[in-house]
């Protein structure tokens, strides 16, 4: 399903203008197949991780913490009960210069909608709406610069 949506889904994405994430789906993927997450609207979604971030990210809990120019790619979809499929957000984390915005660790959090359209962007354009990424990912990654990684069962082995 996930290799008949993505053209669609990136297609999408690009609208949103974010260069960051241009041609994430090169990037080191770190998981095995999509999985569901019910942190992201139990959609079933892939993380991937640009050349910056890649060696780090890929030893999950063992990463420390993440340079300036590490992004995180998170795209989804969902399948509903009578198996139609449509494409998610794409949930980014962006590590920011030093100073950035220390109440979100330095990450910019940003949801890019499947039509394209931008949610919200940390110290950007919609910031109120994606606080609760930063809310959630610094609970519960504390002591991981924020990151909380993928089920076990569902990792790559680096
Ligand atoms: C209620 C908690 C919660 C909220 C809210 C949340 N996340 Fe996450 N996020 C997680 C968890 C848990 C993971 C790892 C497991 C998974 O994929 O489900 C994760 C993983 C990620 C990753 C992969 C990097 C990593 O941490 O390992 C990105 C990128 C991401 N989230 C972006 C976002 C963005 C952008 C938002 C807001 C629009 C958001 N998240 C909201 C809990 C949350």
């Amino acid at each position: 399903m996930y290799k008949c949506l993505i053209g669609e889904m990136t297609a999408s994405y690009a609208k949103g203008g974010l260069k960051t994430v241009s041609g994430y789906t090169g990037w080191t993927r770190v998981n095995t197949s999509a999985y569901q997450s019910a942190t992201h609207g139990s959609r079933y979604v892939n993380n991937y991780a640009n050349k910056a971030a890649a060696r780090r990210y890929a030893k999950f809990e063992k990463a420390g913490p993440m340079p300036a120019g590490s992004v995180l790619a998170k795209d989804s979809f969902a399948v509903r009960p009578d198996g139609s499929t449509s494409a998610g957000p794409l949930f980014v984390m962006e590590k920011m210069t030093a100073g950035f915005s220390p109440k979100t660790g330095n990450w910019r959090y940003t949801m890019i909608m499947p039509n394209g359209a931008v949610f919200g962007t940390t110290k950007g354009k919609g910031a109120a709406s994606v606080k609760f990424c930063a809310e959630c990912h610094m609970s519960m990654g504390e002591g991981q610069d924020s990151m909380t990684f993928l089920p076990e069962e569902f990792r790559k082995k680096f």
